[in-house]
């Protein structure tokens, strides 16, 4: 983890109260952690950082996190094509991060990636920003970044048919900005930033993937500056119930405080309402963008990713 990050780092465990964490560098080569452990002074935690990945979320430190589908290889792969299937040079491949990345205005500070799985909007982010962070809570996802972020290129095995896979290598474009970029492990419910550290935060179709949706927004909302600040969420809205209770889903219910669509839902709490995302965000747009995942060669999934871009 790159040190220029710690002045940013607070010990998730303690907020809503922010405690800066301190670091003890075991090895450290060119401003890059590669081991070390960060900890609280008000709670006494202790993060690891190890082979240079920060381990910020707390539900992976106690070990309760279950297994996700996230940190299994063919879903990595999955991830990497749909990420780099354009650098990969497949005609299939699907352009939604490039047309996220020009909905976000490029300035000056940091941006954050929530949910940041294999890297490619951080890196896309950290061509128009000073800095980008992503952060996912799948271990093998942030890997398979870092990977990319240290050596330039990773080896993927798309999946052709069944047992039967194709090497290729995934190899970053020389002028991508990797010395502005960073990805670690941490809880999107619980972000371990102070608050305003971002100049822009993004959610990728994460905001029905997680257990409490409100508390995701609230978190990027906090890490967000209270002004000049740009927020992109987009999301297919396939709420379930296998992850989140259907009372505490933003859309899709036909009863409740958010009945109706999660678009609609979303921008409404943008805009101030119930004064829980302050200060409030004026919406500059909506639209929908087509993101494509691979499962093998024959096998794609085709989703309308549902986007909301604000301002303030
Ligand atoms: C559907 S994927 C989208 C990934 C990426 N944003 C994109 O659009 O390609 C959802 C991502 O959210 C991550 N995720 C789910 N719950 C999370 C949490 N509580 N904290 C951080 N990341 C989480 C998953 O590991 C996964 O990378």
């Amino acid at each position: 983890m790159k040190t220029s990050l710690l002045d940013l780092l607070v010990c998730p465990l303690c907020l809503p109260r922010e405690i800066a964490l301190t670091a003890v560098i075991t090895a450290e080569r060119g401003g890059d952690i590669g081991e070390g452990a960060l900890t609280c002074p008000g709670c006494g935690g202790s993060y690891p950082v190890r082979e240079g990945i920060a381990f910020l979320d707390p539900a992976a430190r106690m070990e309760t996190k279950p297994p996700s589908k996230y940190e299994t290889a063919p879903v990595v792969s999955s991830y990497l094509w749909s990420h780099y299937g354009d650098i990969l040079g497949d005609p299939e491949a699907s352009s939604a991060y490039a047309e996220w990345a020009g909905l976000v205005s490029g300035g000056s500070g940091a941006v954050l990636d929530i949910g940041s799985a294999v890297g490619r909007f951080a890196f896309e982010m950290s061509r128009t920003h000073d800095f980008a962070v992503g952060i996912d809570n799948s271990v093998a996802f942030i890997r398979a970044a870092r990977e990319l972020l240290v050596r330039g290129r990773k080896a993927v095995a798309l999946r052709e048919e069944g047992l039967l896979t194709r090497e290729e290598t995934v190899v970053l474009p020389g002028q991508w900005r990797t010395d502005r970029v960073e990805f670690i492990v941490a809880d999107a419910l619980a972000l371990p930033f102070r608050s305003g550290s971002f100049a822009a935060a993004a959610s990728l179709n994460i905001a029905d993937k997680v257990p409490l949706p409100l508390q995701h927004l609230r978190e990027a909302n906090r890490v967000t500056r209270d002004r000049e600040a740009q927020f992109l969420l987009s999301d297919p809205f396939s709420w379930s119930d296998e992850v989140a209770r259907p009372e505490d889903w933003l859309g899709g219910t036909a009863t409740g405080l958010y009945a109706g669509r999660g678009l609609d839902n979303i921008a409404a709490l943008l805009a101030g309402k119930d004064r829980l995302l302050m200060p409030p965000w004026r919406v500059a747009g909506r639209g929908s963008a087509w993101w494509k995942i691979r499962t093998h060669v024959n096998h794609f999934e085709l989703i309308r990713s549902c986007f909301v871009k604000a301002e303030r």
